[in-house]
């Protein structure tokens, strides 16, 4: 399998890839965003809506990146330019780039407040919370730049560390450790939060559809988290199929990685909402406040919660470590592919630049329980947009200017039973790019509206 450059590297195995995949995707986007989305959207209405919308627009376009990642062998740079040299398209390469490094600036500042999190629920530092105190640890930890700024960095190093390793020894390596711990962790949780009394009415809010409650707006809501979530649109997973031999089969990897990733989310559901229902007073429409608010109330209040706690947040880091590496590792990839330098270099460059370009993030932050100010504004541009843009034009590329042909050629020459091509065929081309522009249309408006 090895037979790209060593500064290049290449996955181990299939499960090593898959692992690491799904790391990108299973992050604070399904742990924190995925309930918060789910909070905020009337429930299991929401849940079902964002399982139509991972099964009919996440999988292809996942499909169509790591196609394009494979054949290409390069970066999102690099892979534009060989699949469409002389044009305009490499661009598209150099938004996913700087999309990537934008989202790991202020990605990083987030998950530096879970490791803070860790060291204050070991501490004790909940045991007699309300939700006013917690509003206020909480404001008063993200309103100190000092403290928020060392914990993005130290958050930094870790994720540079493990990409310097590179793709078998460093991202392989760490995620197959990583992916089992946070999955005992997660079903852990949830355990404990299902067998608390008054569990079911949270399940029921999370299980029993109310249809009233599935409006166009909902639709969109879970159509942009699928995106995030599945970490497309950047050229995340065009990188990661850059490193994928020819005879593993794209479409099952593809549907397994997008199934982890369904799964973590579905599960983390299942560890916040019965147990929010069970503490009495809260609801379910918090917000970002849900994770670093309500939780550790909620732990605070139930047997053995700070234990539980500890396990949450050490899970929330987790998860999101497996998803900045692969943040950092689209620009480290295009520095390696497209400038020539080595990978340490790379790692530690991108790594720095990332940690101050977060630096507004991480002191922007005032004293109210949801994003504000630097860090809300990269994360719809980057997060919400650029995403977007990039997963519509790549459907675009792939369905009308590189050529659905090519691109079938290349998933069956590890597939040559790709029954489902036709249907593929159709999504990439009409559906898929129809249903995105309509989120950036309502995304674009919604400029205006606010
Ligand atoms: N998928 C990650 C999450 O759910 O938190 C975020 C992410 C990672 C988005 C990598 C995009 C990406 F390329």
């Amino acid at each position: 399998m090895k037979h790209q450059s060593a500064e290049r590297g290449a996955w181990g195995s299939k499960l090593g890839f898959v692992l690491a995949a799904a790391g990108s995707a299973i992050g604070l986007g399904n742990i924190w965003g995925f309930p918060t989305q789910t909070g905020l959207n009337g429930g299991a209405g929401f849940v079902l809506v964002y399982l139509v919308c991972v099964l009919l627009i996440g999988v292809p376009v996942m499909i169509a990146e790591l196609t394009i990642g494979r054949r290409s062998k390069s970066d999102p740079v690099g892979a534009f330019k060989k699949l469409a040299p002389e044009s305009a398209w490499k661009y598209l390469g150099g938004l996913g780039v700087l999309t990537g490094l934008v989202i790991l600036s202020y990605y990083s500042v987030i998950a530096g407040w879970t490791l803070k999190y860790i060291l204050m629920t070991v501490q004790g530092v909940f045991d007699t919370a309300n939700t006013e105190s917690v509003t206020q640890i909480f404001s008063g930890f993200t309103s100190d730049g000092y403290q928020t700024t060392v914990f993005h960095l130290l958050f930094m190093c870790i994720t540079v560390w493990v990409v310097t390793g590179g793709i078998e020894g460093g991202i392989e390596r760490v995620t197959k450790i990583l992916m089992p711990v946070l999955l005992g962790l997660l079903l852990l949780l949830v355990i404990r939060s299902v067998t608390l009394p008054g569990a079911g009415a949270g399940i029921e809010f999370y299980l029993k559809p109310d249809f009233s409650k599935i409006t166009f707006e909902v639709v969109l809501a879970a159509l942009g988290q699928a995106f995030f979530s599945l970490s497309l649109g950047m050229g995340a997973m065009i990188t990661y199929g850059s490193y994928l031999s020819e005879k593993e089969d794209l479409v099952s990897s593809a549907f397994y990685v997008s199934l982890s990733d369904l799964t973590i989310a579905f599960l983390a559901g299942f560890a916040i909402f019965p147990a929010l229902f069970a503490v009495e007073g809260l609801s379910p429409d918090q917000g970002p406040g849900l994770i670093f608010i309500v939780l550790p109330n909620i732990f605070e209040s139930i047997p053995f919660g700070q234990a539980f706690g500890v396990a949450f947040y050490i899970l929330l880091a987790i998860a999101a470590l497996t998803s900045s590496i692969s943040l950092l590792e689209v620009v480290v990839a295009y520095f390696i592919d497209q400038r020539g330098w080595h990978r340490r270099k790379a790692a530690i460059t991108v790594g720095i630049m990332a940690f101050l370009l977060g630096v507004p993030s991480a002191l922007g932050e005032g004293a109210v329980p949801s994003l504000s100010g630097f860090l809300a504004n990269a994360d719809f541009l980057f997060g919400k947009l650029s995403l977007i843009i990039g997963g519509l034009l790549i459907c675009i590329f792939l369905g009308w200017k590189w050529g659905i042909q090519k691109a079938l050629a290349e998933i069956r020459s590890s597939n040559d039973s790709f029954s489902l091509a036709p249907v593929w065929t159709i999504l990439i081309r009409f559906i898929c790019p129809l249903a995105i522009a309509v989120i950036l249309v309502d995304r674009l408006l919604s400029l205006f509206r606010a």
